[in-house]
């Protein structure tokens, strides 16, 4: 690849596009070896330039017309994929007429085919491999499409908008006629061409009108759409009470396919999805997959307001729609379920994938400040922190505050494509607050380490609290963030005391500290006695907390915090404590292994409590995971991390026992026949919490077999599975085999098949991810299968990935290359895990390193690949 291919691209650098885009129409002739695209501009100039330049990317290009008339070669040329045409008038028309192959189309990019049907991904720049076009965000036009293909291949053809004609050509085609009459950008645009069944519904809009929902998808399919087309309806609902926004259109249409880089699209009136964020019943669906499925519908059909009708100007202005959008399908899915539960969900995501990217090489801004590809840059950051960005605005200016905000950012910027900045002025202009300090948020990259310490004297309690970001790379230097800190107070015998600052008479339960400055010490007065602190309560901030509680402190919020989340916390951070003292302890020989009976006690009251959630329950019984513990550790213990935390559990499996059994079979009978709400998630969560407890010791492998067999939803085979993958026992070859071959043919249950084993704790997992890479069914070019696979492996298999040998890493790198020609965006996605050498012991750090060299080193590498390589490579 050229070197002028690898440009960075600079927010500094914005400059708007110099011609308007009065209307496009659009031209398809639709066959998978070769469609030819007619494109029709209407261009009027706007800015300083003389020629007009349009993206393009893989297009073979077939003719170009101004103004009716055919351009000679000598008016125009294209490299590097784009087409300049020299000289152009003020007003003009150009006629564009291309081919693409979309059989061939492996990137998943553009115009391509997934089992038989064409379909388009065009976030973020793939409409230019369809045609050539200005493919930015803020290049907004009206869209009239047309469509032909074979009547009997593709009876269905779909486009954005409305359809306003259909009919018979010769030849055994047809063709169909949309038009949107919403301006959008070219990331919106979406075709789709196939044979498929409709799953079809109504929704009355609060105003009265009748909108036409459809789901389509691969014929037998439609009884497993049931769950999302109700999904749709609750979130049409939640978004105009919550939000006072309506859906704009007289129909919404989804459609689900099979081979797609990402969970779901949102584009206008045609969202696209994964199958597997539609598709779900019983025997193939586990709960949380419903949840998904719930959010993500919710997600997709949110953007129509909060990215659709409002826009990004440009590609570091992501999060404008994304974390927004996240956050709005965050609260929907608490409104939905649990409160508690949900947040508890939402912080161990963040503390899985988005700390450790901001603590690593690729750390980058919420709004970054430049990129290679922008597809690297749909991240863990951009979303989830994005969304803990709007979060504390939200409760900063509280819920009204916050609805008078969207209302004036929507009355602004309706129609438009706007920036992140726009947004938190209405915020401020809605509510005459002053942010200015709030924005860095959106700049600075890293995670911010909070640390509180604490003393008592003559009643009054001092709370000094103090924050600090460490550099990343770019920004060597930090400033303090402006972030709401809600905190509480207990006394020793567990009841909550009065928060009462000095200098105030009104007390509070629970308060909203705002911290600004490097160091703050809030002084509370009125107490009898010195109070145990509940900090960030809710996780209102998105920090690193260094407290100073003892393991008594720990467990008295465990068992008495009456925000229900910190009480979740208090569990993880004492179990944190432990299993890094027991590390340590490990390392260097010595008998100071600490003691864990008190904690294990403390778990099983809660697991007992009857008083509690089952959801929530559950969530107790989870110990921090293997990453997140590595993530506290300067030099990571990868083994170390492992025999601790398998120890503790063995600990907690011997300690209780009896409860674990009552738990599994009292929830297992309160969950009933299967129903997937949220209550009956909540029972079969705590029992298979109880079983994954039970299935440690292999006298329990009947226990764990009896469920798989009788079960009568996916959620209860899988854990029943997830135990026997991980036993030395007959039960576990037999079982995997049953579960082959009674869902071989359902590609979204196989890819199950495939992660259970990339996850298998045993020794050979490398020779059998090896021979899984041969399986029939197995495929690179199925970014599903690839992640279940080889995602699930590098991600969430440390100790298999960091195999001390290296050979973990080498296969990853392998399939990385091969997907350097394949599929890039999964090349490059997939090559993440290997930023993390910096904190791995010498043996592993050069071990990572020459695999990323070897990366580096390969010919003809795709933009994608290269900047994550170059990026996780750098010293
Ligand atoms: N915009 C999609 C979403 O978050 C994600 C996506 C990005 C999908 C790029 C495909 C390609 O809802
Ligand atoms: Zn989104």
């Amino acid at each position: 690849m050229k070197t002028d291919e690898r440009r960075v691209i600079r927010l500094s650098e914005y400059a708007p596009y110099p011609f308007r885009v009065d209307s496009l129409d659009l031209v398809f002739d639709l066959d998978p070896a070769k469609t030819r695209v007619h494109s029709t501009l209407a261009l009027t100039r706007s800015g300083h330039a003389d020629d007009l330049v349009l993206d393009g990317d893989d297009l073979t290009l077939v003719s170009v017309s101004l103004d009716g008339k055919e351009l000679p070669a000598d008016r125009y040329s294209t490299d590097g994929g784009s087409l300049t045409v020299r000289d152009v008038p003020d007003r003009l028309t150009l006629e564009v007429v291309t081919e693409i192959a979309p059989a061939d189309n492996t990137k998943l990019e553009g115009l391509y085919v997934s089992d038989g049907m064409f379909c388009t991904q065009c976030e973020a720049e793939g409409f230019r491999r369809i045609t050539y076009f200005p493919d930015r965000p803020d290049v907004m036009t009206r869209y009239k499409v047309t469509l032909r293909a074979d009547k009997a291949a593709y009876p269905v053809l779909l486009s954005n908008g409305n359809r306003v004609d259909q009919g018979k050509l010769k030849d055994g085609r047809h063709y169909a006629v949309w038009e949107d009459p919403f301006n959008k950008p070219s990331y919106l645009f979406a075709l789709v061409a196939g044979d498929l069944e409709r799953v079809h519904d109504t929704f009355r809009t609060r105003s009265g009108r009748d909108i036409e929902l459809n789901i389509w998808v691969e014929h037998g399919n439609g009884p497993r759409c049931a769950f999302a087309m109700q999904s749709l309806k609750k979130a049409m609902t939640w978004d105009e009470e919550v939000y006072g926004l309506e859906y704009d259109l007289d129909l919404f249409n989804v459609v689900a396919v099979s081979a797609f880089n990402m969970g779901a699209m949102e584009n206008k009136s045609l969202n696209i999805f994964n199958a597997k964020a539609i598709l779900a019943d019983p025997d193939t669906a586990t709960d949380a997959e419903y949840e998904y499925i719930e959010a993500v519908v919710a997600h997709e059909y949110f953007h129509n307001w909060t990215g659709n009708r409002i826009t990004c100007r440009d590609w570091f202005q992501l999060s404008l729609k994304e974390g927004l959008t996240v956050f709005r399908d965050q609260q929907f899915s608490a409104d939905m379920r649990s409160a508690p539960v949900e947040r508890i969900n939402q912080v161990r995501t963040l503390r899985a994938r988005q700390f450790p990217e901001d603590g690593g090489p690729l750390a980058h801004p919420v709004r970054p400040d430049s990129y290679i590809e922008i597809n690297n840059f749909y991240t863990a950051t951009v979303y989830d922190k994005g969304a803990e960005v709007i979060r504390m605005m939200h409760r900063l200016l509280g819920a009204d505050g916050y609805r008078k905000g969207i209302d004036l950012y929507v009355a602004r910027h309706d129609g438009t494509a706007a920036t992140c900045d726009d947004f938190v002025a209405a915020m401020q202009d809605a509510n005459r607050r002053d942010l200015l300090q709030f924005k860095r948020w959106y700049s600075q990259a890293g995670t911010p380490q909070v640390e509180v310490s604490d003393h008592f004297a003559d009643g009054v309690y001092s709370l000094t609290i103090r924050q600090h970001t460490d550099p990343t790379p770019g920004q060597p230097d930090k400033q303090p963030l402006h972030m709401p800190f809600e905190i509480g107070l207990l006394g020793r015998d567990g009841a909550s005391l009065p928060v009462r600052l000095e200098g105030e008479v009104a007390y509070t339960d629970s308060r909203v500290l705002e911290l600004r400055e490097a160091e703050h010490t809030f002084r509370f007065v009125g107490l009898p006695e010195k109070p145990v602190p509940s900090l960030n309560r809710g996780f209102t901030a998105p920090i690193r907390l260094k407290t100073a509680h003892s393991a008594a402190d720990r467990a008295l919020l465990m068992a008495h915090d009456p925000d229900t989340f910190a009480r979740w916390e208090a569990g993880q951070q004492y179990a944190t404590d432990l299993l890094l003292a027991a590390v340590a302890a490990r390392a260097d020989g010595s008998n100071s292994a600490p003691d864990t009976a008190e904690f294990v006690a403390a778990l099983g009251q809660c697991a007992a409590d009857d008083s509690l959630d089952p959801a929530f329950r559950a969530q107790v019984l989870a110990l921090p995971s293997e990453d997140y513990l590595a993530e506290q550790m300067a030099v990571i213990d990868v083994e170390g991390i492992h025999a601790a935390r398998e120890a503790l559990r063995r600990d907690i499996a011997a300690a209780h026992g009896d409860l674990f059994r009552s738990l599994r079979d009292t929830h297992r009978a309160a969950a009933g026949p299967f129903a997937p709400t949220a209550e009956g998630a909540g029972h079969r969560a705590l029992a298979n919490a109880a079983l994954a407890y039970l299935g440690l010791d292999p006298a329990n492998a009947d226990l764990a077999a009896e469920q798989y067999r009788t079960a009568d939803n996916m959620t209860d085979a899988m854990a029943a599975l997830r135990v026997l993958n991980d036993l030395e026992v007959p039960q576990r070859v037999a079982t995997l085999e049953h579960f082959h071959d009674r869902f071989k043919d359902d590609p979204l249950v196989l890819d199950k098949w495939f992660s259970l084993q990339a996850l298998s704790q045993r020794p050979d997992v490398l020779d059998r991810l090896r021979e899984l890479l041969a399986h029939p069914a197995f495929s690179m070019r199925n970014p599903n299968r690839v992640r279940a696979l080889i995602g699930a492996f590098a991600n969430s298999n440390p100790i298999g990935f960091h195999a001390a040998d290296g050979r973990g890493y080498a296969f990853l790198v392998d399939r990385v290359l091969e997907l350097n020609t394949l599929n890039p965006l999964i090349g490059a996605r997939l090559l993440q895990p290997m930023g993390r050498w910096r904190r791995m012991d010498d043996t592993r750090k050069a071990l990572m390193k020459q695999e990323l060299d070897r990366v580096l080193a390969a010919p003809d590498l795709a933009r994608d690949i290269y900047e994550i390589a170059s990026k996780a490579r750098a010293e």
